[in-house]
């Protein structure tokens, strides 16, 4: 018989618990930020109909990135590549009974089809943070400021990211006044897009091929970017800039453009990014939406984090591990351990048999912080001794008094 191999499908992760905090805090700190501004969480499936992205996403994302096929009743599927045209049906579906302006967020998983490299993988989980309903520049900021305090959450400073902001409206009245059709314009879009990954004379010689010889980009702000910056700074957000090359590759935004990037040169993907696009909801035959948003990625702000070491230290999630002496004590332990555990406390009791010492060993490397043995003398005596196994402190300690002892020392 060959053997199954044991590694995962090539650019997707598995999360082994210490993996598992790590995103389970990003995503608390994701949640905790965006509600804090108003937006309440939606959610949806991952399989979408595969028309769904076809109308306004992007050929590159749907030619060559989506995880598509038929099912058995010859339809065809595809496994979300983004949540936009998602909530974009949503908001769609129900437009009439919602009531605007919407302010929605959501941690989904995504599937692309992409070459997997540093940032970049096949399945990665992206806070969508959406604002409906509002067209002016109040939602471009609100949306832009809740990005802002997630990172400072985070504990980055404002010098080690920076904002960088356009609008697609620069490029469509520059594309005007070129006599640019709308093809044209969209190459010159895509290749602006990739710029930060080609050699500066090659994307001069193409964009001098699209553009014409007397094209070049702006380099200072103007109309909406410069308001938006200004309000920003305003409520004390100063690290963004316009950046001509920020233009996004998506179909669907029609006004204002951004990114975040870390300051560190040495990594040069976005964090996030997003804009507005107030045509999207006009796919499913109703009328406009105005609408706003961004998608933030787990991957690259976990890299980011590592880098500047600013991910907390992993701790368990049990407080508690009670060792029985011996057999004889396992009917005590166990419900010694149903009483503490309704007091509030995650409590393991080690039911291996082996010796006390292997016991305390083995939760200390599991990162519990403490342990507790249940020996004929606790039995008789209704008093333990709480071993805090960092220090290897011992407490001596009735049963009522354990739980908020303990929980005073892990908060
Ligand atoms: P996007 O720029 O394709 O935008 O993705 C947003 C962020 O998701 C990126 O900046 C990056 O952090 C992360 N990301 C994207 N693809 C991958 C990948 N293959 N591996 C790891 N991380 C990735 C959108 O998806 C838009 N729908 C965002 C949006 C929401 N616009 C308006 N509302």
């Amino acid at each position: 018989m060959t053997k199954l191999t044991t590694e995962s499908y090539k650019g997707v992760r598995d999360f082994y618990p210490e993996d598992q905090a790590v995103q389970n805090y990003i995503f608390k700190v994701l949640r905790e930020v965006s509600e804090s501004f108003g937006y309440v969480e939606y959610g949806a499936s991952i399989l979408e109909p595969a028309e769904l992205y076809r109308a306004k996403s992007g050929d590159e994302i749907v030619n060559e990135q989506t995880y598509t096929f038929t099912d058995r009743g010859e339809r065809e599927v595809t496994l979300r590549p983004e949540m936009t045209p998602t909530v974009a049906r949503m908001v769609a579906a129900k437009k009439r009974e919602l009531s605007f302006p919407l302010r929605w967020y959501s941690i989904p998983n995504l599937f692309r089809y992409e070459r997997p490299q540093k940032g970049r993988l096949r399945e990665h989980w992206q806070l969508n943070v959406d604002l409906f309903g509002l067209e002016g520049i109040e939602a471009d900021a609100d949306v832009i400021s809740v990005a802002y305090n997630i990172l400072r959450k985070f504990g980055l400073k404002e010098n080690q990211f920076e904002i960088k902001i356009n609008s697609r409206k620069l490029l469509d009245e520059e594309a005007k006044e070129l006599g640019l059709d709308e093809s044209k314009k969209k190459e010159l879009r895509l290749l602006i897009d990739k710029k930060n990954k080609m050699e500066v004379d090659e994307f001069n010689q193409k964009l001098k091929e699209i553009a014409g010889e007397t094209f070049s980009l702006k380099t200072e702000a103007s109309g909406e970017v410069l308001e938006v910056i200004e309000m920003l700074k305003k409520s004390g957000i100063t690290n963004v800039i316009f950046d001509s090359s920020i233009v996004r590759g998506f179909d669907y935004y029609t006004g204002i453009v951004f990114e975040v990037f870390d300051t560190n040169p040495e990594n040069r993907r976005a964090i996030l990014g997003g804009g507005r696009y107030d045509d999207l909801l006009t796919i499913f035959g109703g009328e406009k939406v105005p609408a706003v948003g961004f998608g933030f990625g787990d991957v690259m702000i976990r890299e980011v984090l590592e880098s500047y070491d600013l991910l907390p230290t992993y701790t368990s999630t049990t407080d508690l591990c009670i060792i029985p002496f011996n057999k004889n004590c396992f009917e005590h332990t166990s419900s010694l351990a149903m009483t503490l555990r309704k007091a509030g406390l995650a409590v393991v009791v080690d039911y291996s048999g082996k010796k006390v010492a292997d016991g305390f060993k083995k939760a200390d490397k599991d990162k519990i912080p403490f342990a507790l043995v249940v020996g004929e003398e606790e039995i008789s005596s209704g008093e333990y001794k709480i071993k805090e196994l960092k220090t290897t402190t011992e407490t001596k300690l009735k049963a009522e008094e354990i739980a908020s002892f303990v929980k005073h020392l892990t908060i």
